[in-house]
């Protein structure tokens, strides 16, 4: 095949993913809301994406909270309150009823640290731009 052919191809692929990832959608909160750290784009769009598997439907869109669970945008999980400990911890151990009248949060043992992580670095960043902390 000729390779102007090609490379338009794959240019339009890449440009394609792009578009597919960055502008929002209804599994896609737009990142514009969540960029306010440093965090490379491809964690955020990996976190995002973690959260609204695994988190949202409890927490809700941009981590405002839902009538089954918290907003995670609350200045209660800031990091001096809650440190990512808390989160790796929740994901683990699950929580028991304690801030809220939702009730517990049931274990979720199939996320691994390594993704878990990039949800925090998502709910941080969501965080900080809601000015939770600085
Ligand atoms: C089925 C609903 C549900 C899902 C799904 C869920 N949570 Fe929760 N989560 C809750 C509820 C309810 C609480 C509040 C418990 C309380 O403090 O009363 C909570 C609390 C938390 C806390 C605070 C823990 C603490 O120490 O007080 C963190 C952090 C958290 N969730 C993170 C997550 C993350 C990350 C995910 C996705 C991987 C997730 N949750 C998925 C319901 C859920």
């Amino acid at each position: 095949m000729n390779r102007k052919i090609v490379l338009l191809v794959v240019a339009a692929v890449l440009v394609t993913a792009a578009i597919l990832f960055l502008v929002p959608g209804p599994g896609r909160p737009p990142l514009r809301k969540a960029v306010a750290t440093r965090t490379p784009l491809a964690v955020m769009i990996k976190g995002r994406a973690l959260f609204v598997q695994n988190c949202m439907i409890c927490h809700g869109r941009n981590a405002k909270g839902t009538d089954k669970g918290p907003p995670l945008v609350h200045r209660i999980y800031a990091p001096n309150h809650h440190g990512d400990i808390a989160f790796y911890a929740a994901v683990e151990r699950g929580v028991r009823q304690h801030h809220w009248r939702f009730g517990d949060m049931k274990r979720l043992p199939n996320i691994q640290r390594e993704k878990v992580a990039q949800i925090i670095a998502y709910v941080r960043s969501l965080q900080k731009k809601e000015g939770i902390f600085n």
